[in-house]
């Protein structure tokens, strides 16, 4: 199916088809990313701009290199540097910068919407970089091409989601996506981070870590998200960690072939062991190394183009 959208704002608004056309011309750029030459002229004459106002390593950084290797240019906006610290308003920020002839604004913002805000009213493509509990679509596009990768396919995977979901904006997303290409998705955590509503989603929920692990063919784990967490949802780290961590005795239940997931950061000896974070059925960096070229087929698509079809040998 052919790409028609302008903005990249979430994950639930996207049909199956639509998802499934960013994973192909991600695979395809991924080839692009294996040759001596790994630039391509796409977006030539271009101007992409990182608006962060929340930290990123992950996200800003790949968002930056996918688009020089487009042949964007690229500007890194830092909130802390900027005129947003003498009251300058988000609006008047992302205008300004369109003033300067921006085409692309990547935004990750602490309030839920911002980037839907923003493509109301701004020319240029908007790209949602992470919006507060909201959606981080770009996280979960390389997490089911991940997936689709390693297990050849989506439809009828177990897909266990482990940690704070309510907070969590890469839940929602993988939520959207996974439940959209026939996954069965299974959230756990504690039940005040883990409310029965996502049923609603059409999810599993259970407060049984072990009931999560067994048949899971992929576990993603998620940090604790303090930074928008407003109310003491468990006892204790060690608490949690005791309960709901990832150790080599959970791991020992789970299937011979289970994949480990984490969008990161990590916190090590918390939700995860470092043991099984480190270990053979880890797959947290190669989901980096395939956010470059999910982040490159976004950009790409938006910028006009359709598919992989398109992508130039
Ligand atoms: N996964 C993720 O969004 O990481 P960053 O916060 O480092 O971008």
């Amino acid at each position: 199916m052919s790409w028609n959208r302008k903005h990249l704002l979430d994950i639930e608004s996207l049909s199956p088809g639509e998802i499934v056309t960013v994973l192909d011309t991600a695979k395809a750029f991924k080839a692009v990313g294996e040759r001596a030459i790994k630039k391509v002229p796409a977006l030539r004459g271009k101007t992409v701009v990182n608006l962060f106002i929340e930290p990123s390593t992950r996200t800003r950084i790949s968002f930056e290199l996918a688009a020089m290797r487009l042949t964007a240019d690229v500007i890194n906006f830092s909130a802390e540097a900027s005129s947003l610290k003498k009251g300058e308003t988000l609006k008047d920020t992302a205008r300004n910068l369109e003033a300067m002839n921006a085409d692309v604004i990547i935004i990750r913002h602490s309030a839920a919407g911002a980037p839907h805000f923003l493509a109301r009213f701004l020319g240029a493509s908007v790209v949602n970089a992470g919006d507060g509990a909201h959606e981080h679509p770009t996280q979960a596009l390389l997490d089911t091409f991940t997936i689709r990768e390693k297990k050849g396919r989506i439809e009828g995977l177990k897909v266990t989601i482990l940690g704070d979901i309510l907070y969590s904006r890469v839940a929602r997303s993988n939520i959207w996506a996974l439940t959209k290409l026939g996954a069965r998705v299974t959230l756990c955590g504690p039940p005040t981070l883990v409310p029965q509503v996502f049923k609603e989603l059409g999810c599993e929920v259970t407060w049984d870590v072990n009931e999560a692990i067994r048949d899971a063919d992929v576990i993603n784990l998620l940090r604790i998200q303090h930074e928008r967490q407003r109310r003491t949802t468990f006892p204790s780290l060690g608490e949690y960690t005791s309960l709901f961590g990832l150790n080599r005795a959970r791991m020992a239940q789970a299937k011979d072939d289970v994949m480990i997931m984490h969008p990161g950061p990590i916190n090590r000896g918390v939700e995860i062991d470092s043991e099984i974070a480190d270990c053979g059925r880890s797959v947290i960096l190669e989901q980096v190394t395939n956010g470059l070229a999910v982040r490159m087929a976004v950009l790409f698509l938006i910028n006009g183009g359709k598919g992989p079809q398109e992508v130039g040998n």
